[in-house]
C-alpha cells in the first residue's frame, strides 16, 4: 500500500463571504431577492456563509490518503431479507438489505403509510422489532390504521416526535431490526437552519439517519412526499443520499398501485411490484394480466390487447378507443395511461398514410384498469383500437381470421406508417400464450417464434388494419 500526503496547491482566501441560499430548493443567489428564480417561492432566501477554498484546504492539509487497488478490497455480500410482501420483494430484488436506506416516494394519499406499516407488521410477525417514527400522524391515527391492517403488535414501537436526535436515542434504547420514518419531511435536526421540510433540514435529517443505518446495520425506510411539481425539498433532493429509491404510483380513484424501483445499489432497477388497495391494506397482485383482462367484453369495437413490458415483467393490458363526433371546434384528444404526443402522432399518421381522417372527431383512448402503456410497442394496438373505434367493427375476420378475444398486437409506428420491432418480443408473446391468446399482429421483420401463437406479420399500419378485418385490403 502506498501513502501519499496531499499538500494544498491553492492559496487560502481569508475574506469570509456569504451567499443567499433558497431554503426551499437550495439554489444559491449572489444577492437577496424576494423570490427564488428557480423554484418561484417568495421570501425563502437566507444568508449563509460560503464554504470556500479556505475551509476545504484546512481539512485537506496533511491528510493521509491511501492508494488501494480494487483487487485489495474485500467483496461484500449484501443479503436482502424478505419483507413478507411478495410484490415488494419482487420489486426490491429479494427484500430489504440490513444497513440500507430505502426511500419510498409518492403523492399524498397513494398509500405510503399503509405500505410501510404493512412492512413493519410483517417484520414483527417474523420475529423482529420495529421502530415507527410517526412525525406526521398522531399515535392514535397510527393505531387506527394498524387495527384496519390487523397489525397491532407489542413489538411495533412508536415515536411521534419529529426530532432526529430523539429518534436516534430511541433506536439506541430499542435496537430495532427496522426503522420506518413517516415522513422524512417532518423530521427536524435541532442544529440546522431552516424550517422543518426545507431542503437543508430534510437533507441533514436524512444524512443523520443514513449514517446511523450504516453504523448499526439497520434497515431503514424513509417516506417522502412528492408534491405536484415533484421538486419539493424531498425525494429528489435525497436520491443521492440513499441506497434505494422506490416510487409508489397509481390513480387514487383506482385500486391498482405500482411500486417501481428507480435506483438500487443492491439489485436491479426497472422491476415493479403490483398491489391492489383493498379494505385491509395493499394486497399483492400475483397475476396482473388476468386482473386487467378478466372483465373484458368480447366483440366490442375499439379494443385491442397489448402485451406490454413493465420493467422486465410482461403484462397484458387492454387498450380502448372511443371515437365520437366532435362537439367543439377543436376536437378532443383524451389519452389516459397513454402518451398524449404519441396519440396525436398516430392520428396524423392514420390521416396521412391510411386515409382515415379524424379532424372532426373526438378521440378518447385509455388503458383499462388504471394501468399504463407509454412505450413504443403500444403504437400499433392504439392505432388499431382507434381504427376499430372509427369503423365500429371489432378486431376480427381478416386474412387469418383473428378474433377480438384471441389476438394481441405490438409494434412501433413510424411517421411513414411503417412498423418497427420492439424489445422483449419473446417474453411478451409467452405471456400472451399463457393467457390463451393465439394470434399476434407484429412488425414484418419479427423473427421470434413462440409456440402456441400464430404471427401475423405486417409491414405498415394499413396492412395491419386489413389483416384484422378493419379495412379491406387493396
Ligand atoms: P395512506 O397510506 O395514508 O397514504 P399516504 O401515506 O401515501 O398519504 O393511504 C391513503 C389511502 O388509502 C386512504 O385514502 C385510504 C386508503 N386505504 C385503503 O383503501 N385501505 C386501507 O386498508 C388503508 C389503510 C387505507
Ligand atoms: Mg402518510
Amino acid at each position: 500500500m502506498t501513502s501519499v500526503t496531499r499538500r494544498p496547491t491553492t492559496r487560502s482566501v481569508s475574506r469570509s463571504r456569504t451567499v443567499f441560499e433558497c431554503t426551499s430548493c437550495g439554489t444559491p443567489h449572489p444577492a437577496w431577492v424576494g423570490r427564488c428564480g428557480t423554484c418561484g417561492e417568495w421570501n425563502v432566501l437566507e444568508e449563509v456563509p460560503v464554504v470556500g477554498p479556505e475551509a476545504s484546504i484546512r481539512t485537506a492539509f496533511d491528510e493521509v490518503v491511501h492508494l488501494r487497488s480494487l483487487t485489495d478490497i474485500e467483496s461484500t455480500n449484501w443479503v436482502a431479507e424478505p419483507t413478507g410482501l411478495t410484490e415488494a420483494d419482487r420489486a426490491l430484488g429479494g427484500g430489504l438489505v440490513p444497513g440500507s436506506v430505502t426511500l419510498i416516494s409518492g403523492e399524498p394519499g397513494i398509500g405510503k403509510s399503509t405500505l410501510t406499516l404493512q412492512l413493519a407488521a410483517e417484520r414483527v410477525r417474523s420475529g423482529g422489532r420495529v421502530l415507527l417514527v410517526s412525525a406526521e400522524e398522531s399515535a392514535a391515527q397510527v393505531r387506527l390504521r394498524a387495527e384496519r391492517l390487523k397489525a397491532v403488535y407489542k413489538d411495533l414501537w412508536l415515536v411521534d416526535s419529529g426530532s432526529v436526535d430523539a429518534v436516534i436515542d430511541r433506536v439506541e434504547d430499542l435496537k430495532p431490526d427496522l426503522v420506518v420514518v413517516d415522513s422524512i419531511q417532518t423530521v427536524q435536526v435541532n442544529d440546522e437552519r431552516g424550517l422543518p421540510g426545507s431542503i437543508g433540514q430534510v437533507r441533514a435529517a436524512a444524512q443523520r439517519l443514513v449514517t446511523e443505518a450504516k453504523a448499526r446495520s439497520l434497515a431503514t425506510v424513509l417516506v417522502g412526499h412528492l408534491t405536484k411539481e415533484g421538486s419539493l425539498a424531498g425525494p429528489k433532493a435525497l436520491e443521492h443520499l440513499v441506497d434505494t429509491v422506490v416510487e409508489l404510483t397509481g390513480d387514487r380513484h383506482q385500486a391498482l398501485r405500482v411500486l417501481r424501483v428507480v435506483k438500487h445499489r443492491f439489485g436491479p432497477t426497472d422491476e415493479i411490484g403490483l398491489f391492489e388497495m383493498a379494505e385491509d391494506g395493499l394486497r399483492s397482485v400475483d397475476d396482473p394480466s388476468r386482473l386487467f383482462l378478466d372483465d373484458r367484453a368480447a366483440d366490442v369495437a375499439g379494443s385491442v390487447v397489448l402485451p406490454t413490458l413493465e420493467g422486465h415483467r410482461p403484462l397484458l393490458v387492454e387498450i380502448q378507443a372511443l371515437v365520437v363526433r366532435a362537439t367543439m371546434p377543436h376536437p378532443r384528444r383524451s389519452p389516459q395511461g397513454l402518451d398524449g404526443r404519441r396519440l396525436a402522432l398516430l392520428l396524423a399518421v392514420l390521416d396521412r398514410r391510411v386515409g382515415i381522417s379524424l379532424g372532426a372527431l373526438d378521440v378518447y383512448a385509455t388503458v383499462v384498469g388504471g394501468a399504463s402503456a407509454t412505450e413504443p410497442a403500444a403504437d400499433l394496438p392504439l392505432a388499431l383500437a382507434v381504427v376499430s373505434g372509427v369503423t365500429g367493427r371489432p378486431v376480427g375476420g381478416g386474412v387469418s381470421n383473428p378474433r377480438v378475444d384471441d389476438t394481441v398486437a405490438l409494434g412501433e409506428v413510424g411517421l411513414g406508417g411503417e412498423l418497427r420491432q420492439v424489445v422483449g418480443t419473446e417474453r411478451r408473446l409467452r405471456e400472451a400464450v399463457r393467457l390463451g391468446y393465439s394470434r399476434a399482429v407484429v412488425p414484418a421483420g419479427t423473427v421470434t417464434a413462440v409456440e402456441g401463437v400464430e404471427l401475423i406479420r405486417v409491414g405498415n399500419l394499413a396492412e395491419a388494419a386489413a389483416a384484422v378485418g378493419l379495412l379491406s385490403a387493396n
